[in-house]
């Protein structure tokens, strides 16, 4: 495995690639979720490549920027051994040099959801999974549906600014108790994780309903913040939303394929979820 710490390395190093190339964009402090994308970029491709980078712009200034986890010698250990074949890992510095001034805004699907609670997040997603994209220039990117906004953001500019890379969208890693595994499951306490799989179990309960041939949104969003409110340890239920799945506007009776999706914090954790139903 190749660990290229500077753009014109990693560029170096593709040029000498031939066939298809495969890239898992991360943040690091890697989990099952980011290898089982990993597996499926391997499964897909001649070479895979994936990036290690905590991108500064998508953090708002009270956001965990500083405090996000990081352990580089570990992730590198995991990803020789899911079989990666180059990582590119650079520096904040060569990212974002003195001067930086061109940014991607994917317009109206940033804007609800963790684009309203997060302003200028999806900007900074777009801009660097676009860098990212320009970088290493690979012929499809994987993303896991655990992110479900940045699935239809990241969709909708590779459309729109006509990039041409195919983007594979994995299903959300669980743990056995239903918890979506996040680098950010860490900071919550012993008592907190146990009551965090209150989430999915919410989720699932819109999925039931849904299946039985309930079809309007306002009843699953009551639905699944009812479950959300009863548990004491969900201090707060940031949304609930029921939204058309490319666009993200929320819809009233369901004739499409939408996603639910939820945000809740417990303690000074923010959770994320979604199921997708049709
Ligand atoms: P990060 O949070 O490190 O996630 C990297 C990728 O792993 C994303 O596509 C995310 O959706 C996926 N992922 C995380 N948890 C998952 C789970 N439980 N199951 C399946 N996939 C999961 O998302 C980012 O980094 C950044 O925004 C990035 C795209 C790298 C841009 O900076």
């Amino acid at each position: 495995m190749q660990v290229l710490t500077t753009i014109a390395d990693f560029q170096k190093a593709r040029c000498q690639l031939r066939g298809t190339l495969g890239l898992v964009p991360t943040m690091g402090y890697l989990h099952e979720g980011h290898l089982t994308l990993m597996r499926r970029a391997k499964a897909g491709n001649d070479t895979v490549a994936a990036s290690i980078f905590v991108n500064p712009t998508q953090f708002g200034p009270s956001e965990d920027f500083s405090a996000y986890p990081r352990d580089m010698e570990r992730d590198l250990a995991l990803l020789s051994a899911a079989g990666t074949d180059l990582v590119f890992a650079p520096p904040v510095e060569d990212m974002y040099p003195l001067g930086f001034e061109a940014w991607v805004d994917v317009g109206k699907v940033s804007q609800p959801l963790e684009g309203a609670r997060r302003p200028g997040h999806f900007r900074g997603v777009a801009t660097v999974v676009a860098k990212l994209f320009n970088i290493v220039r690979p012929d499809k990117a994987y993303f896991g549906q655990k992110d479900g906004q940045q699935v239809a953001v990241v969709k909708r500019m590779v459309a729109d600014l006509n990039m041409g890379i195919d983007i594979v969208v994995v299903p959300t890693v669980r743990a056995p108790d239903g918890l979506a595994l996040s680098s950010r499951n860490v900071y919550l306490t012993p008592e907190q994780r146990s009551a965090a799989p209150v989430i999915y179990k919410a989720l699932c309960q819109a999925q039931k309903l849904w299946e039985e041939g309930e079809r309007s949104g306002e009843r699953l969003r009551q639905e699944v913040r009812g479950i959300l409110e009863r548990e004491p340890l969900v201090e707060e239920v940031d949304y609930v939303s029921v939204a058309d799945a490319a666009s993200l506007q929320e819809v009233g009776t369901i004739q499409q394929p939408v996603m639910v999706s939820v945000a809740v914090r417990m303690g000074k954790t923010r959770l994320i979820d979604n199921v997708l139903l049709g």
